[in-house]
């Protein structure tokens, strides 16, 4: 197999900041939705919390010599809202210096900072004020991306604004499985429609203020029915596919919901939240699509096909409490190899989507492969290394299907491995290593697992044409 990528391919790696940043009531901080809800019995695997996770606040610096060493071109980090303006206040100016430091600790590195504005931290002080759920939210949202830019906008050239919304609005107001924790579908469709309106105002924002390249990363996978000739699952596939897909990527590339996900969701409020006006500021243009994928979901809508946990994520649950009263929605399982997530291997899915992505929306903008990667049981061995050879099969496949997908015409520019740092994997706690370097969570040393050299190996390879 050969691989061939453009010269400019952009290749990095990826962290949010209540992952790796720790430091969680340090230097102004205040709470976020997550530390609230990890304060939540049962909540989180463990009982584990964000305060120290990997303390990224404090070993930045030895995290972009490791960066540095592996040969990364850039870092893809979020920046943390409640660190930002902790509790719906005053902008922080110590939160906002770290991110300063950090930026300059990598443009010295020679690293491009890719900068996501919401990776789900949302400060607890806005969800007392009703959190996505209420419009104004937005709003805030969009002075906020203001306030990062004042600091940042001199060093920082790309801007994500948000990352995920399926799981900032379906997770947390739907399953209730992500903070803050709701079970209401209508709070989620509110959600859903309010980070999407906060997206286009900070777009045009950040636009007015002089950013060039603008864009949001979304979590899609291919939905596929179990039996193609069984109309049963072929509309379990659709409604799957608009709720995990469609429902969040149309709006932005089309400034527009399609009808089957307006009338899907209409249930649940979705025409009554859209203002006239918003989907102009929605569909305002974006300069790249971050794509994250980490496997497909086959579908069923038979009650019988025993469903399984390994689509993104969510749980059977998650998406069936956005359509109570509505047919089934099973996810059968495949033959295919699983990782820790009990999620499928599939490197085919991401050419797949890739492909399908440029071919299906004439609008799309370039498109850069934000996160991928997978959790594995990893162990230290005698010799001191991590031999985590899954992982370095699966970054290798994955990579090989990126670029066969540009082969087959796909536009996508970038790759960035998910994750830099073993890292606090959401209710998964401490649980689920990602990491091509490990974290032991005791001293907070740092390990490049063999993944990670295998990853840089990759990425010399690439730029020597090879
Ligand atoms: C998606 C999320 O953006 C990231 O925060 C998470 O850790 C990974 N997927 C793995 O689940």
């Amino acid at each position: 197999m050969t691989m061939t990528f453009p010269r400019t391919f952009i290749w990095g790696s990826a962290t949010a900041a209540a992952q790796v940043e720790g430091a969680g009531h340090e230097g102004g901080k205040e709470d976020s939705i997550w530390d609230a809800f990890a304060r939540v019995p049962g909540a989180i695997a463990n009982g584990d919390n964000l305060e120290v996770a990997v303390d990224h606040y404090h070993r930045y610096a030895e995290d972009v010599a490791i960066m540095k060493r592996i040969g990364l071109d850039s870092y893809r980090f979020s920046t943390s809202w409640a660190r930002v303006v902790p509790g719906d206040r005053e902008p922080n100016r110590e939160g906002l210096d770290f991110y300063s430091r950090l930026v300059d600790e990598l443009l010295g590195a020679g690293i491009l900072p890719w900068l996501t504005l919401y990776h789900w931290d949302l400060p607890q002080a806005l969800e007392e004020k009703g959190g996505w759920a209420n419009r104004d939210t937005a709003q805030r949202f969009a002075d906020y991306a203001e306030t990062v830019y004042g600091t940042l906008g001199d060093r920082v050239k790309n801007w994500t604004t948000f990352n995920e919304p399926f799981c900032s609005s379906l997770l947390g107001y739907a399953s209730g499985v992500h903070a803050p924790g709701r079970q209401n579908p209508r709070d989620a469709v509110a959600a859903i429609h309010h980070q999407h309106l906060a997206h286009g105002l900070a777009v045009n924002r950040l636009r007015e203020l002089g950013a060039e390249q603008i864009g949001i990363t979304l979590n899609l996978s291919n939905a596929i029915p179990l039996d193609e000739n069984d109309p049963v699952d072929v509309e379990a596939a659709r409604r799957f596919d608009v709720l995990q897909n469609r429902v969040f990527l149309e709006p932005i590339v089309t400034g527009a919901y399609a009808e089957d996900t307006l009338s899907d969701l209409e249930q649940f409020g979705l025409r009554e939240v859209i203002q006239p006006g918003d989907l102009d500021i929605i569909g305002t243009k974006i300069d790249f699509l971050g794509v994250n994928h980490y496997h497909d979901d086959q579908v069923s809508g038979h009650p019988d096909d025993s469903g399984t946990d390994g689509h993104s994520g969510a749980t059977e649950r998650d998406i069936q409490s956005c359509w109570i009263g509505s047919e089934y929605i099973t996810f059968p399982t495949r033959n295919l190899p699983r990782t820790a997530m009990n999620w499928e291997v599939n490197p085919s899915g991401l050419h797949k989507l890739l492909v399908r992505l440029g071919r299906e929306y004439p609008n799309m903008p370039p498109l850069f492969v934000t996160e991928n990667g997978s959790a594995y049981e990893d162990v230290v061995s005698e010799d001191g290394a991590v031999h985590d050879t899954e992982r370095e099969k699966y970054i290798v496949d994955h990579v090989q299907a990126v670029s066969d997908a540009i082969a087959d015409g796909a536009d996508v520019r970038g790759y960035f491995v998910w994750s830099l740092l073993d890292n606090f994997e959401w209710s998964w706690g401490y649980d689920k290593r990602f990491g091509i370097v490990r974290v032991d969570y005791d001293t907070q040393e740092r390990r490049v697992k063999d993944s990670g050299l295998a990853y840089s190996r990759i990425i010399a390879s690439a730029k020597s044409g090879g």
